[in-house]
């Protein structure tokens, strides 16, 4: 041990952030989603490599990033969500630390690629291995926001070490996505991994029968049969029929 006190580098500081927020790459996906529902998206398509060890793509059709923005929005605790003490009292977003990001992008290769509404091309940024955020170079990207990454801890072998198989992380990073499916009937989400369809919900609508498609979707009609034995049944359910 070194006897000597200093202070950490910026990039050190942030891998050790990292540690809070990134467990493994559901852990990631949750963030990211979370983010596109800030951003008052209504699709998220979610694209993955060997479980998203390997490839983790986001990619909403929220508020988007303007150019000028894009190297903020990786920048430690900076956060569009929250500008004084007052609004910690009634916060109502996910997130609002203004840490996943550049958590996320400290411990993999991140690219950032968005577009506002408000503006008739993309731009994206990377971060470099260093740490560094490079400049915004123009992209092809519809209205919304992609989150790209790849190679999770690739610079942390201590951390990838604890990382399961392929299924296994799928299997956790799917789960994260069918509890937000289930949260939220009013949002279209796909999810494929490598290249195979695993789940496709179209929107539904934030009432009793889009709860009921949902669910019916997500998890058949037994199930909902089911549970409509011990709860009322929603608008629209068809589970006293047959
Ligand atoms: N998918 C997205 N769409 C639009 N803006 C986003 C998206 N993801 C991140 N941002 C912007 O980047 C900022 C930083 O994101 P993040 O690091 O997750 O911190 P937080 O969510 O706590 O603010 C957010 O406050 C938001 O302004
Ligand atoms: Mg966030």
């Amino acid at each position: 041990m070194s006897h000597s006190i200093h202070i950490l580098s910026h990039q050190l500081i942030s891998q050790i952030a990292a540690g809070e927020v990134v467990e493994r790459p559901a852990s990631v996906a949750k963030e990211l989603i979370e983010n596109s529902l800030d951003a008052q998206c209504t699709r998220i398509e979610i694209e993955v490599e060997q479980g998203g060890i390997k490839r983790l793509r986001v990619r909403d059709d929220g508020c988007g990033i303007p150019a000028a923005q894009l190297g903020l929005a990786l920048t430690r605790h900076a956060t569009s969500k929250v500008s004084e003490a007052a609004d910690l009292e009634a916060i109502t977003t996910f997130g609002f630390r203004g840490e996943a990001l550049p958590s996320i992008a400290a411990v993999s290769r991140l690219t950032l690629i968005s577009r506002p509404a408000t503006e008739n091309a993309a731009w994206s940024v990377t971060v470099g291995a260093d740490g560094r955020i490079e400049a915004p170079r123009p992209a092809a990207h519809p209205v919304g926001t992609s989150v790209d990454l790849y190679d999770i801890f690739y610079n942390m072998p201590a951390r990838r070490k604890f990382l399961r198989s392929v299924n296994t992380e799928f299997a956790h990073l799917e789960q994260v996505v069918r509890r937000v499916a289930l949260a939220r009937p009013d949002i279209a989400l796909q999810l494929r991994h490598q290249g195979r369809l695993v789940l496709d919900v179209a929107a539904s609508a934030d009432d009793d029968a889009g709860v009921a498609s949902r669910l019916n979707q997500l998890l058949g009609q037994t199930f909902l049969r089911n549970r409509c034995v011990w709860t009322r049944p929603p608008a629209g359910c068809d589970c006293m029929a047959g």
